[in-house]
C-alpha cells in the first residue's frame, strides 16, 4: 500500500513569521512582533527591549531574564522581522495560488490571536481580522486545498505576557478558551483540520509564551505548560461540540533521539531526556492524563499545579484525533556531555552525532531517523500520524537570471519522503499528510533570520528588511510538484 488517495501533501506556515501586516487590520502587539532578528551561523541571539519598573530600557535575550513589573516594548527605531515578514497579508491570493499550482491539497497555516483579540482579552473580537482568515480560507477551498489551522503558534499577546506573565496565569487560558472557541464557531463547515498549540513541548518557547521566569521557577513553569495543556484539550473537546467532523491534531516538536553509546547510563539518559522533551506531551494529549513518572517528579520537587475542578475529565475528553509533529533533525543524548561537542539546532539538547552531517546552522540530517520517528509514534499510540513541518534551512544564491538551484533541498526532500514511503509501505503506518515547513519563504523562528530559507517559493527580502517581497519559484518548485501530482510515487 502506498500514500493514501486522500494524503495531505501540502506546505506550512505561521502568522508569526509569514503573515507581516503586524499592525494592519487592527491587529494588536505579539510577543514576536517585540522580538528582534538574530545571526544564526555566529551565535547573536534574538532580543526583546524593556521598560524597566525604574523608566530606564534594557534589552534581554529571553524572557526569561525581563523580570516581571518590566515591561517588553516595540522600539520605532528597532527592525523587527515580524512586522512585514514576507507579507502573507498582502500577497495571499498569489500564495495560494502558487501553493495549488504546487499540487497541494493542504494548506498549512497559523491565526494570529491578536488579529482576532488585539490584547488577548478584549471583550469583542475584530471583525476585520476574521473576515481576513474567512477570506483566506474560501481562497484555498476554491482552490482545492483544505485549511490546516493552528490556533496558537508562537504569538502570545503582547499585553498578556506583559500584564499577567503570559501562560503562568489562568487569565491568558481563559483568553485563549474564548479565542479558540470563536475560531471554531466562525469557521465551522470551512475549516475541519485543526492544530492547537504548536511545538508545545519546546522549552525556549516559553519565551514566545510570554512566561517570565521559568527557569530559576520551575513552580512556574509547571504551571504555564498545565495551562497548555489544559488549553488545548478545551479547544479539541470544544471544537468536537461545534463540529463533529473536526479533525484535531496536537503538534509536538519530535525528532528522534539515540543513546550516544550502548552504555546503558547513555540509554537511560535519553529515555529521560526523551520523556522529559517529547513522551509527556504525547502521553497527555493522546491519553488524557499525566504519566506516573511526572506525576511522582511534581511531588518529589514540592511543585502543586493550580487545577480547576473539572481539569482531569477535560484531559481525558480533549484527546486529539491525530498525531502531528515537525521533523527536522535527531540528536544524540549522553549521560557525561562536557567531553563532547554540543549538538546545534533549537530542538536539540543533546551531543554531536559522529554518523550524521549538518546543516550550515548546524541540524542534523538524518531521513532514516524519520522513519524511526514515525514508527516509535504509530507503534505507541496507534492513531493516524501527520508530519506538519519538515525541511532544510539553507541559503540560497539567486542567480543573474533570477533562477535559484537548490539541489541541496531536492536531496533532502526526497531522501525523507523516501523514507515516509517506506514506513507506510513496509512498516504499515498510518500517515495522513505531509506539509513541509515554510514552503514559501519566511522568517526563521529561532534566529529571526530570512537567509535561514526553507522556501520552494523565494522571497525577495533580507535581513534588514530591504526587497520587493517578489516571489520567484525555485527549483525545488518543480520537483515537489511532480511529487506531489505522482502522489509520492515520483521521486
Ligand atoms: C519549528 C517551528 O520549531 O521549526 C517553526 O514550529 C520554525 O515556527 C521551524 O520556523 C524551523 O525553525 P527555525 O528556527 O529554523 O525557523
Amino acid at each position: 500500500m502506498s500514500f493514501r488517495e486522500d494524503f495531505l501533501w501540502g506546505g506550512a506556515s505561521a502568522a508569526n513569521q509569514y503573515e507581516g501586516g503586524y499592525l494592519s487590520g487592527g491587529k494588536g502587539l505579539a510577543v514576536a512582533d517585540a522580538l528582534t532578528g538574530g545571526d544564526g551561523i555566529h551565535g547573536v541571539p534574538r532580543t526583546f527591549i524593556a521598560k524597566m519598573p525604574d523608566g530606564t530600557m534594557k534589552k534581554f535575550g529571553n524572557m526569561e531574564e525581563v523580570p516581571l513589573g518590566a515591561e517588553v516594548i516595540v522600539d520605532e527605531n528597532t527592525y523587527y522581522p515580524s512586522h512585514v515578514a514576507t507579507d502573507f497579508y498582502h500577497h495571499w491570493k498569489e500564495d495560494l495560488a502558487l501553493s495549488a499550482e504546487m499540487g497541494f491539497k493542504c494548506f498549512r497555516m497559523s491565526i494570529n490571536w491578536t488579529r482576532i483579540f488585539p490584547n488577548g482579552d478584549d471583550e469583542t473580537p475584530n471583525e476585520e481580522g476574521l473576515q481576513f482568515y474567512e477570506d483566506v480560507f474560501k481562497e484555498c477551498k476554491r482552490l482545492g486545498m483544505e485549511p490546516l489551522v493552528t490556533i496558537y503558534h508562537f504569538d502570545c499577546p503582547l499585553h498578556l505576557a506583559n500584564a499577567y506573565d503570559g501562560w503562568v496565569s489562568k487569565h491568558t487560558l481563559e483568553a485563549f478558551k474564548r479565542y479558540a472557541k470563536l475560531l471554531f464557531e466562525r469557521y465551522k463547515g470551512l475549516v475541519h483540520y485543526w492544530l492547537t498549540i504548536n511545538e508545545i513541548n519546546i522549552n525556549t518557547n516559553f519565551m514566545m509564551n510570554g512566561v517570565h521566569d521559568h527557569i530559576s521557577n520551575r513552580q512556574n513553569a509547571e504551571q504555564a505548560r498545565y495551562n497548555l495543556f489544559v488549553g488545548s484539550a478545551y479547544a479539541v473537546k470544544v471544537g468536537h461540540e461545534i463540529d463533529p467532523e473536526n479533525k484535531i491534531g496536537l503538534m509536538i516538536a519530535h525528532g528522534v533521539s539515540y543513546p550516544y553509546s550502548c552504555d546503558p547510563k547513555d540509554v537511560f539518559a535519553e529515555l529521560d531526556d526523551s520523556r522529559h522533551g517529547k513522551w509527556l506531551y504525547g502521553d497527555v494529549q493522546v491519553r488524557g492524563k499525566y504519566p506516573q513518572w511526572k506525576i511522582n517528579e511534581l511531588k518529589r520537587e514540592g511543585i502543586t499545579l493550580d487545577k480547576d475542578p473539572g481539569d482531569d475529565e477535560l484531559l481525558k475528553e480533549g484527546v486529539v484525533d491525530f498525531y502531528s509533529f515537525s521533523y527536522y533533525s535527531s540528536q544524540a543524548i549522553a549521560a557525561k556531555t562536557d567531553d563532547k561537542e554540543s549538538s546545534a539546532g533549537n530542538q536539540s539538547h543533546g551531543v554531536k552525532n559522529p554518523h550524521l552531517q549538518a546543516s550550515e546552522w548546524g541540524w542534523t540530517i538524518d531521513p532514516l531517523g524519520l522513519r524511526i520517528t514515525l514508527n516509535e509514534i504509530y507503534d505507541r499510540y496507534q492513531i493516524p500520524l501527520m508530519i506538519v513541518e519538515n525541511g532544510l534551512g539553507a541559503l540560497d544564491k539567486v542567480e543573474e537570471d533570477g533562477s535559484v538551484h537548490d539541489p541541496y533541498r531536492i536531496n533532502y526532500m526526497r531522501d525523507h519522503i523516501q523514507m515516509m514511503k517506506d514506513a507506510v509501505e513496509i512498516d504499515g503506518v498510518d500517515l495522513m499528510g505531509y506539509t513541509p515547513w515554510g514552503s514559501i519563504d519566511l522568517v526563521s523562528a529561532g534566529t529571526g533570520e530570512m537567509r535561514k530559507r526553507y522556501g520552494f517559493v523565494y522571497v525577495n527580502m533580507d535581513d534588514d528588511g530591504n526587497g520587493d517581497l517578489s516571489r520567484s519559484k525555485k527549483d525545488s518548485f518543480f520537483y515537489m510538484k511532480k511529487v506531489y501530482e505522482s502522489n509520492g510515487e515520483d521521486l
